[in-house]
Protein backbone atom coordinates (compact mmCIF):
# COMPACT_ATOMS: atom_id res chain seq x y z
CA UNK A 1 0.00 0.00 0.00
CA UNK A 2 0.75 3.48 -0.67
CA UNK A 3 1.58 6.29 1.78
CA UNK A 4 0.45 9.99 0.96
CA UNK A 5 0.27 12.60 3.16
CA UNK A 6 -2.51 14.41 3.12
CA UNK A 7 -1.74 17.94 4.19
CA UNK A 8 0.06 21.61 2.32
CA UNK A 9 2.16 21.74 5.16
CA UNK A 10 5.93 21.56 3.66
CA UNK A 11 7.38 21.08 6.88
CA UNK A 12 5.13 17.90 7.87
CA UNK A 13 5.57 17.13 4.35
CA UNK A 14 9.33 16.94 4.87
CA UNK A 15 9.21 14.81 7.95
CA UNK A 16 7.04 12.06 6.34
CA UNK A 17 9.47 12.03 3.31
CA UNK A 18 12.30 11.62 6.02
CA UNK A 19 10.81 8.66 7.65
CA UNK A 20 11.12 7.20 4.25
CA UNK A 21 7.74 5.80 3.78
CA UNK A 22 6.63 9.04 1.42
CA UNK A 23 4.63 7.87 -1.41
CA UNK A 24 3.23 11.50 -2.58
CA UNK A 25 1.03 14.02 -1.49
CA UNK A 26 -2.56 15.11 -1.72
CA UNK A 27 -3.68 18.78 -1.11
CA UNK A 28 -7.25 20.22 -1.42
CA UNK A 29 -8.29 24.12 -1.10
CA UNK A 30 -9.04 23.51 2.71
CA UNK A 31 -5.77 22.40 3.65
CA UNK A 32 -4.40 25.18 1.20
CA UNK A 33 -6.17 28.06 3.24
CA UNK A 34 -5.49 26.11 6.62
CA UNK A 35 -1.44 26.97 5.67
CA UNK A 36 -2.53 30.41 4.72
CA UNK A 37 -2.13 29.84 1.17
CA UNK A 38 -4.13 31.81 -1.34
CA UNK A 39 -4.33 33.33 -4.64
CA UNK A 40 -3.69 31.52 -7.48
CA UNK A 41 0.17 32.21 -8.10
CA UNK A 42 0.76 31.32 -4.40
CA UNK A 43 -1.21 28.63 -4.69
CA UNK A 44 0.96 27.34 -8.02
CA UNK A 45 4.01 28.34 -6.49
CA UNK A 46 3.12 25.88 -3.52
CA UNK A 47 2.27 22.84 -5.60
CA UNK A 48 5.62 23.70 -7.43
CA UNK A 49 7.91 23.43 -4.09
CA UNK A 50 5.37 20.45 -3.00
CA UNK A 51 6.66 18.81 -6.33
CA UNK A 52 10.35 19.57 -5.22
CA UNK A 53 10.66 18.61 -1.69
CA UNK A 54 8.93 14.62 -2.62
CA UNK A 55 9.28 12.13 -5.46
CA UNK A 56 5.83 10.88 -5.81
CA UNK A 57 2.81 11.94 -7.34
CA UNK A 58 1.17 15.70 -5.70
CA UNK A 59 -2.43 15.73 -6.09
CA UNK A 60 -3.23 19.40 -7.21
CA UNK A 61 -7.56 20.46 -7.04
CA UNK A 62 -9.27 22.57 -9.13
CA UNK A 63 -11.79 25.20 -7.93
CA UNK A 64 -13.93 25.52 -11.35
CA UNK A 65 -17.37 23.26 -11.43
CA UNK A 66 -17.94 23.69 -15.29
CA UNK A 67 -16.58 21.44 -18.09
CA UNK A 68 -14.31 24.39 -19.73
CA UNK A 69 -13.12 25.27 -16.17
CA UNK A 70 -12.33 22.16 -14.88
CA UNK A 71 -10.22 21.63 -18.52
CA UNK A 72 -8.45 24.76 -18.62
CA UNK A 73 -7.59 24.92 -14.46
CA UNK A 74 -6.61 21.03 -15.20
CA UNK A 75 -4.41 21.65 -18.05
CA UNK A 76 -2.40 24.36 -16.13
CA UNK A 77 -1.85 22.36 -13.01
CA UNK A 78 -0.48 19.48 -15.24
CA UNK A 79 1.64 21.56 -16.74
CA UNK A 80 3.75 22.43 -13.67
CA UNK A 81 5.09 19.04 -13.14
CA UNK A 82 4.75 15.83 -14.21
CA UNK A 83 4.23 14.59 -10.51
CA UNK A 84 0.51 16.84 -10.69
CA UNK A 85 -2.22 14.63 -10.56
CA UNK A 86 -4.87 16.61 -11.14
CA UNK A 87 -8.03 16.35 -8.54
CA UNK A 88 -11.25 16.60 -9.60
CA UNK A 89 -14.79 16.55 -7.97
CA UNK A 90 -17.34 13.96 -8.54
CA UNK A 91 -19.56 15.82 -10.34
CA UNK A 92 -21.39 15.34 -14.06
CA UNK A 93 -18.89 17.95 -15.56
CA UNK A 94 -16.06 16.43 -13.36
CA UNK A 95 -16.69 12.70 -15.32
CA UNK A 96 -16.79 14.33 -18.45
CA UNK A 97 -13.55 15.96 -17.87
CA UNK A 98 -11.52 12.88 -16.08
CA UNK A 99 -12.94 11.40 -19.81
CA UNK A 100 -10.87 14.23 -21.41
CA UNK A 101 -8.20 14.40 -19.46
CA UNK A 102 -8.23 10.64 -19.95
CA UNK A 103 -7.63 10.80 -23.59
CA UNK A 104 -5.12 13.52 -23.40
CA UNK A 105 -2.63 11.44 -20.64
CA UNK A 106 -3.46 13.65 -18.21
CA UNK A 107 -3.76 11.71 -14.37
CA UNK A 108 -6.75 12.22 -12.33
CA UNK A 109 -7.82 11.48 -8.80
CA UNK A 110 -11.61 12.13 -8.39
CA UNK A 111 -12.67 13.46 -5.26
CA UNK A 112 -15.37 13.69 -2.67
CA UNK A 113 -16.03 9.75 -3.50
CA UNK A 114 -18.89 8.71 -1.49
CA UNK A 115 -20.66 5.54 -3.21
CA UNK A 116 -19.67 2.85 -4.55
CA UNK A 117 -21.34 3.74 -7.26
CA UNK A 118 -19.53 7.56 -7.72
CA UNK A 119 -16.55 5.30 -7.67
CA UNK A 120 -17.71 3.06 -10.73
CA UNK A 121 -18.61 6.15 -12.66
CA UNK A 122 -15.17 8.27 -12.32
CA UNK A 123 -13.05 4.55 -13.27
CA UNK A 124 -15.43 4.11 -16.24
CA UNK A 125 -13.78 7.78 -17.00
CA UNK A 126 -10.33 6.70 -16.67
CA UNK A 127 -9.38 8.30 -13.36
CA UNK A 128 -6.14 7.58 -12.22
CA UNK A 129 -7.35 7.31 -8.37
CA UNK A 130 -10.89 7.55 -6.93
CA UNK A 131 -11.08 9.04 -3.19
CA UNK A 132 -13.42 7.70 -0.78
CA UNK A 133 -13.63 9.84 1.66
CA UNK A 134 -14.06 7.43 4.62
CA UNK A 135 -13.76 9.87 8.42
CA UNK A 136 -16.94 11.95 6.82
CA UNK A 137 -18.96 9.10 6.21
CA UNK A 138 -18.03 7.79 9.91
CA UNK A 139 -18.75 11.50 11.03
CA UNK A 140 -22.88 10.24 9.79
CA UNK A 141 -22.60 7.37 11.34
CA UNK A 142 -22.23 5.51 7.86
CA UNK A 143 -19.31 2.73 7.80
CA UNK A 144 -16.29 3.90 5.32
CA UNK A 145 -14.56 1.21 5.29
CA UNK A 146 -17.36 -0.68 4.16
CA UNK A 147 -17.19 1.66 0.90
CA UNK A 148 -13.52 0.77 0.17
CA UNK A 149 -14.45 -2.75 0.45
CA UNK A 150 -17.06 -2.47 -1.67
CA UNK A 151 -15.03 -0.64 -4.02
CA UNK A 152 -12.35 -2.82 -4.21
CA UNK A 153 -14.28 -6.09 -5.19
CA UNK A 154 -16.03 -3.82 -7.96
CA UNK A 155 -12.75 -2.68 -9.08
CA UNK A 156 -11.30 -6.27 -8.69
CA UNK A 157 -14.10 -7.88 -10.58
CA UNK A 158 -13.61 -5.90 -13.97
CA UNK A 159 -9.75 -4.97 -13.65
CA UNK A 160 -9.97 -1.11 -13.46
CA UNK A 161 -6.90 -0.34 -13.11
CA UNK A 162 -7.78 2.99 -10.88
CA UNK A 163 -6.46 3.21 -7.73
CA UNK A 164 -8.06 3.48 -4.51
CA UNK A 165 -6.73 6.26 -2.85
CA UNK A 166 -8.57 6.16 0.93
CA UNK A 167 -8.93 9.90 2.06
CA UNK A 168 -10.71 11.61 4.59
CA UNK A 169 -8.59 8.84 7.60
CA UNK A 170 -8.57 10.30 10.67
CA UNK A 171 -6.61 7.86 12.76
CA UNK A 172 -3.86 5.05 12.54
CA UNK A 173 -6.48 2.09 12.85
CA UNK A 174 -8.02 3.51 9.62
CA UNK A 175 -4.55 3.45 7.84
CA UNK A 176 -4.61 -0.68 8.87
CA UNK A 177 -7.93 -1.28 8.07
CA UNK A 178 -7.34 0.51 4.79
CA UNK A 179 -4.28 -1.80 4.07
CA UNK A 180 -6.75 -4.42 5.46
CA UNK A 181 -9.00 -4.28 2.56
CA UNK A 182 -6.79 -3.69 -0.08
CA UNK A 183 -6.39 -0.04 -0.44
CA UNK A 184 -3.87 0.80 -3.08
CA UNK A 185 -3.10 4.35 -1.50
CA UNK A 186 -4.03 5.91 2.40
CA UNK A 187 -3.68 9.41 2.20
CA UNK A 188 -3.55 10.93 5.95
CA UNK A 189 -2.36 13.49 8.22
CA UNK A 190 1.06 13.01 9.56
CA UNK A 191 -0.17 12.13 12.87
CA UNK A 192 -2.08 9.49 12.14
CA UNK A 193 0.97 8.25 10.20
CA UNK A 194 3.63 8.19 13.40
CA UNK A 195 0.59 6.72 14.91
CA UNK A 196 1.78 3.98 13.65
CA UNK A 197 5.20 3.99 15.60
CA UNK A 198 3.98 3.25 18.75
CA UNK A 199 2.99 0.45 21.19
CA UNK A 200 3.59 0.61 24.98
CA UNK A 201 5.17 -2.93 25.05
CA UNK A 202 7.99 -1.29 22.63
CA UNK A 203 8.65 1.44 25.25
CA UNK A 204 8.96 -0.95 28.08
CA UNK A 205 10.80 -3.38 26.14
CA UNK A 206 13.35 -1.25 24.84
CA UNK A 207 14.02 0.17 28.28
CA UNK A 208 14.74 -3.00 29.92
CA UNK A 209 17.34 -4.40 27.02
CA UNK A 210 19.26 -0.70 27.90
CA UNK A 211 18.82 -1.15 31.68
CA UNK A 212 20.01 -4.79 31.26
CA UNK A 213 23.15 -3.22 29.03
CA UNK A 214 24.15 -0.54 31.46
CA UNK A 215 23.97 -3.08 34.27
CA UNK A 216 26.49 -5.43 32.34
CA UNK A 217 28.34 -2.39 31.52
CA UNK A 218 28.73 -0.81 35.15
O1 LIG B 1 -8.11 13.98 1.29
C1 LIG B 1 -9.37 14.44 1.71
C2 LIG B 1 -9.28 14.82 3.12
O2 LIG B 1 -8.41 15.90 3.24
C3 LIG B 1 -10.53 15.14 3.82
O3 LIG B 1 -10.24 14.94 5.14
O4 LIG B 1 -10.50 15.15 7.55
O5 LIG B 1 -11.31 16.98 6.00
O6 LIG B 1 -12.51 14.80 6.13
P1 LIG B 1 -11.21 15.51 6.27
Amino acid sequence: MKFFIDTANLDQIKEAQDLGILDGVTTNPSLMAKEGITGKDNILAHYRAICELVEGDVSAEVIATDLEGIIREGEELAALNPQIVVKVPMIKDGIKAIHHFTKNDIRTNCTLIFSAGQALLAAKAGASYVSPFIGRLDDISTDGLHLIADIRTIFDNYLFNTEILAASIRHPMHIIDCALLGADVATAPLSAITALLNHPLTDSGLQKFLEDYNKGNL
